[in-house]
């Protein structure tokens, strides 16, 4: 027995060490946490219940039946983040890389098993070298479990990535398949094809962090969300942005008590919308404004800026937010900003999480790099998303709503729950000044006749009303009352039931 007991020690101390003194000090010395650095930041304290501490490879060429490692380069396990279960696992680069071995694989997926039986989010902390050279396809085969496994949970347990080094050939396809990607800046990369393959087939020179750092894709490719300037501001804003977040599609999104008052009003939102239509202004204010305790967790905010996505609480509850920003682009879509917020309306809509849209858009984006790049299959993808979704929509119109624009955006044909418009609201199918340009063309070298035309069309659409007497709005409200009404709403919506037919899956345009 004390033998026993000996042997354990020894094992979890050599589980602990991971590849070694020499290895962990290169790590810290990239400004990198260690593995297990890295859960204990992310866990609450003594939280952390580690599995398969034991498990080592089984592979025996190129000398590897000398080098076992216990655990393999992954940590896993379970533990809490603010009292609620999550599963984690996080790999090590100290032990061959943190490459991943068929063992290391089994590893994972027995989490990835576990959180969609019970119901929790995973979070990976990735920094791994890829597949583990030496064991070929066994290697190949873990991947591909790990795969399968984030498309089994998808829409059922949240996933979330955080890329915290490299990440490199298929294996971003793991990450891809998660719902959020969170990378470190200047210690982690995400690409299929390194700058060396890039170099010897397309001749072009480009550097790591160019061809695949977290500015990058936070800013480029849009397949990374967020940015963060080191390992713990990384995980710290993943504590901050799973309290958001409801365990699985099983369950209503998590209620935070709040001493901010539903009834708040906010009288600086009235003059919020300038008297030019023309003039910008920041909806981020207008959020900012609404939410609990101004508290709002910004997702993507660095990528197609002409509309902003994220959570915020309502009354306690988390709302998941859609806006037009008309400080960019006017706040047009575009196939960027298209792609970026259908996926975030489609998120929400897995998990039972309210959405509220703020719309003031102009239109889609013109041009032939639109019109080339899939325009009409991008802005179908946002379309789809809001018509599919079944939890509360809250549609509030502050400016314009122009167009095929304005039926995208949450409208009441696409099943918006409670429909509002500010007073300043303009729906109709254009602006003023282009509508006249087209339907009196005749008069277009009478200048005269032009601005009379054009303040008759301003009359008739640049108002609420049109919509409003067909009741495709259920209500004009004032600016400062906008917080209060959005959560008597999603309170009256709190108990909603809508559900789409039966069938294996929509076909979403992709
Ligand atoms: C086994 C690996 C490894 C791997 C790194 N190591 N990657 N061991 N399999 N894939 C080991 C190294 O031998 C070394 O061991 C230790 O990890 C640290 O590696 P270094 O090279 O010293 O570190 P660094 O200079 O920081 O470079 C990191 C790296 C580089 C850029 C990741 O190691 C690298 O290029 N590795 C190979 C990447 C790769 O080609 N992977 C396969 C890709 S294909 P010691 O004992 O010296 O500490 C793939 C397909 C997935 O992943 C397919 C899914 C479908």
């Amino acid at each position: 027995m004390q033998d026993i007991i000996r042997q354990l020690d020894e094992k979890r101390a050599g589980a602990r060490a991971g590849g070694g003194e020499r290895r962990v000090s290169a790590q810290h010395a990239k400004g990198k946490l260690t593995a297990r650095e890295r859960i204990d930041l992310l866990l609450d304290p003594d939280s952390f219940e580690e599995w398969d501490m034991f498990v080592e490879h089984r592979c025996a060429d190129f000398g590897m039946e000398a080098q076992k490692i216990p655990g393999d380069g992954v940590v896993t396990g379970y533990g809490t983040i603010n009292g609620r279960l999550v599963f984690v696992f996080s790999q090590d680069f100290t032990v061959f890389g943190g490459s991943l071995s068929e063992a290391h694989a089994e590893k994972i997926c027995k989490i990835m098993d576990k959180a969609v039986q019970v119901g929790a989010p995973v979070i990976g902390l990735n920094d791994s070298g890829g597949a583990r050279i030496q064991e070929g396809v066994a290697s190949l085969a873990g991947y591909a479990e790990v795969f399968q496994r984030n498309v089994t949970a998808s829409g059922v347990i949240p996933q979330i990535s955080v890329i915290m080094g490299p990440c490199a050939g298929g294996a971003v396809y793991s990450p891809a398949m998660t719902d959020f990607i969170f990378m470190v800046k200047d210690s982690s990369y995400m690409f299929v094809t390194g700058p060396e393959v890039v170099r010897t087939v397309t001749h072009e020179a480009v550097t790591q962090e160019e061809l695949g750092g977290a500015v990058t894709h936070t800013t480029r490719s849009g397949i990374a969300d967020l940015a963060f300037e080191n390992d713990v501001e990384a995980i710290l804003q993943t504590r901050r942005f799973v309290d958001f977040l409801p365990a699985s599609n099983r369950e209503k999104p998590p209620v935070r008590p709040t001493a901010d008052t539903a009834e708040r009003e906010e009288a600086s939102l009235d003059t919020l919308v300038p008297a030019n239509p023309n003039k910008p202004y920041d909806m981020k204010e207008l959020i900012g404004k609404v939410v609990d305790e101004g508290d709002f967790f910004e997702v993507g905010p660095n990528y197609a800026r002409n509309i902003i996505t994220g959570f915020g609480r309502m009354a306690g509850s988390t709302v998941g937010f859609v806006a037009n920003q008309p400080m960019v682009l006017a706040g047009c879509l575009d196939i960027d900003s298209s792609r970026k917020a259908a996926r975030f309306v489609r998120f929400c809509d897995c998990f039972n999480i309210p959405i509220v849209t703020f719309v003031d858009v102009p239109g889609f984006l013109p041009g032939t790099s639109q019109e080339f790049g899939g325009i009409i299959k991008h802005g179908a993808k946002l379309l789809y998303a809001y018509a599919e979704a079944t939890v509360p929509k809250v549609t509030l119109i502050t400016r314009k709503a122009y167009g095929g624009a304005y039926d995208v955006m949450s409208s009441k044909h696409l099943r918006g729950d409670v429909n509002f418009a500010w007073p300043s609201a303009e729906i109709a199918v254009m602006g003023p000044k282009g509508a006249v340009e087209i339907i009196f063309r005749a008069d277009i070298g009478d200048a005269a006749r032009i601005e009379a035309r054009t303040e008759e069309y301003r009359q008739k659409f640049a108002n609420p009303f049109v919509a409003g007497h067909r009741g495709f709005i259920d209500d004009v409200i004032m600016p400062h009352a906008t917080r209060r009404r959005i959560c008597r709403s999603l309170a009256m919506l709190r108990d909603k039931k809508l559900e789409n037919p039966w069938r294996k899956h929509g076909n979403i345009p992709l």
